[in-house]
């Protein structure tokens, strides 16, 4: 702290800095620039990679997951040893929106500065007088990557950047608050880092389309056994259905009349989505609303009543129906509309609906829980079924689903269901589930 308290004239001569680098520190703690800081690295999902289960905020060292081996996300707290204490303002840029170390290495694009690129300088300076003066210090060591070589050899990674990671964006105004899409766009192409899950990529892993240039933007993709949805305006696996009050309910609450949110989701919902203004959501929610869909003139599905009397009255007697009055209904109602903001709706749900049945088949093995919100702090839960039924039955009550009630979407085969059990985390040894990975 005696650091911040010292002009910035000494603080150049001990660390033998430019003035302006000194100018930047002293800058640094202003109150203000802090806590607008802490707001976006709400915005920017950090603590989310940042963080271990149970592990101190910013800490790093959580696993991630990726094609070629592990990842493990670096310690971001200002401790000089072993975080990023000793980086300069420009340092700090440099991985955020370059993905460059300060030693010159490039960085593993587990770490979305494709994405991050997209910040305005103001909020890279806000950003990191939150992470020198707004978070505590923790001397924990960074993790080695668990890459086997010759993948773990970083210098590729500098032609990988060469070809996929966009150039910085360059100084503009912030857009007017008034201009919600503009406002919308930013958060979402930039610091939401949206399509870093729901936009799919390509064979050297690259998103196909990093704005909203391409319908390949937000257009769906698999994350960890879970299909980030479609997030275009297709009505029937897209959001073309949703209301911009809608969007802005899910990303604020975890729920609403259409679906709740769960796997990958249910944690960007109570780490970041959950702590943005009123402003910023509907700003997020009218920009994907300007979002053609991938496939012009989907039809909507509408509700028929006919599954609900079939189950009824007990014409229909197929193993899906069974399984699904035997091990669903009580929540989700033979009428398929569950309970409002308790049991999410499976009637027309853009989830139910798509072609990749990934979600409902992880859903379905693994069960889950709401997030819980401060708008909606209940953590209403599904009981996990992959102990108690087998893949033919997951299979078959899934094309149940998928063609009940209005529904319209391909069938679930067994082979589908086995493939994703298959790659399910694995109990560790001490029978505790390994921490997820995102
Ligand atoms: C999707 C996961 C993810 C998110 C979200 C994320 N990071 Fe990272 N970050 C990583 C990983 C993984 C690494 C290490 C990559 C490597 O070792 O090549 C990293 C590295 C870094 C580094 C480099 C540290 C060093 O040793 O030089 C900085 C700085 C950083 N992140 C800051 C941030 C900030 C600030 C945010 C939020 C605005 C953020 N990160 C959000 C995954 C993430
Ligand atoms: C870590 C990966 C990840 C990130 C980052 C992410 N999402 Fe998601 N999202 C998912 C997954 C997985 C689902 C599917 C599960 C569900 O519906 O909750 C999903 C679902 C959604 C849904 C519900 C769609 C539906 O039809 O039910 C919306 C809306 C959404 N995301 C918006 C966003 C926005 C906006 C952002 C950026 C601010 C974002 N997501 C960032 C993984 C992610
Ligand atoms: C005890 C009540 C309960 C039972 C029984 C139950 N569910 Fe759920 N279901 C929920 C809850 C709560 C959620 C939201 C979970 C979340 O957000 O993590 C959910 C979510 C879902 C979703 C995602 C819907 C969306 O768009 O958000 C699907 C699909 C689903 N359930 C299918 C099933 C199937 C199929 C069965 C029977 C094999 C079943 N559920 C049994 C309570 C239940």
């Amino acid at each position: 702290m005696k650091r911040i308290a010292m002009t910035a004239a000494a603080l150049a001569l001990v660390f033998g800095a430019s003035a302006s680098r000194a100018a930047d520190v002293a800058a640094g703690a202003d109150p203000q620039l802090v806590q607008r800081g802490a707001y976006l690295a709400r915005a920017g999902d950090c603590i989310a990679c940042h963080t271990t289960a149970g592990g101190k905020p910013f800490a790093g060292g959580l696993a991630l997951a990726t094609p070629i081996g592990t990842v493990y996300s670096s310690n971001i707290t200002p401790d000089k040893a072993h975080g990023i204490g000793d980086y300069t303002l420009a340092d700090f840029d440099q991985a955020l929106r370059h993905g460059v170390r300060k030693d010159g290495v490039s960085l593993y694009p587990a770490m979305p500065y494709p994405s991050y690129a997209k910040l305005q300088p103001a909020d890279v300076q806000a950003l990191y007088a939150y992470f020198m003066h707004g978070v505590a210090a923790q001397p924990t060591p960074n993790r080695a990557v668990g890459i086997p070589w010759p993948l773990s050899m970083r210098w590729p990674l500098r032609v990988w950047r060469a070809k996929f990671a966009p150039a910085v964006a360059p100084s503009a105004p912030q857009p007017a608050a008034a201009d919600q899409v503009a406002r919308g766009r930013y958060l979402v192409e930039g610091l939401g880092h949206c399509g870093a899950c729901h936009t799919p990529r390509g064979v050297t892993l690259q998103e196909k389309s990093l704005t909203d240039s391409s319908s390949d933007f937000l257009a769906g993709a698999i994350v960890d056994g879970y299909l980030a949805n479609n997030l275009r305006g297709d009505v029937r696996d897209g959001l073309g259905a949703w209301s911009e009050q809608d969007i802005v309910q899910f990303l604020k609450s975890g729920r609403n009349g259409h679906s709740a949110a769960f796997g990958g989701m249910a944690d960007v919902v109570a780490n970041s989505t959950q702590h943005l203004s009123d402003a910023d959501l509907h700003a997020i929610a009218s920009y994907l609303k300007t979002l053609k869909p991938v496939q012009a003139g989907q039809t909507a599905p509408a509700y028929s009543n006919a599954t609900y009397q079939a189950l009824r009255t007990g014409a229909d007697k197929s193993e899906g129906a069974l399984d699904f009055l035997n091990n669903c209904a009580a929540c989700h109602r033979t009428s398929g509309k569950g309970y409002k903001e308790t049991f999410p709706t499976l009637a027309l749900s853009p989830t139910v609906n798509a072609n990749d049945p990934s979600s409902l088949i992880s859903i379905v093995l693994q069960g889950g829980a709401m997030p819980g919100t401060t708008t909606a702090p209940t953590e209403f839960a599904m009981p996990a079924f992959g102990a108690r039924l087998s893949d033919a039955e997951v299979a078959s009550v899934l094309t149940f689903v998928r063609g009940s009630w209005g529904n319209h979407a391909p069938a679930v085969t067994a082979s589908m269901v086995a493939k994703i059990r298959k790659a399910l985390p694995k109990k560790t040894a001490d029978g505790a589930t390994p921490e997820p990975q995102r």
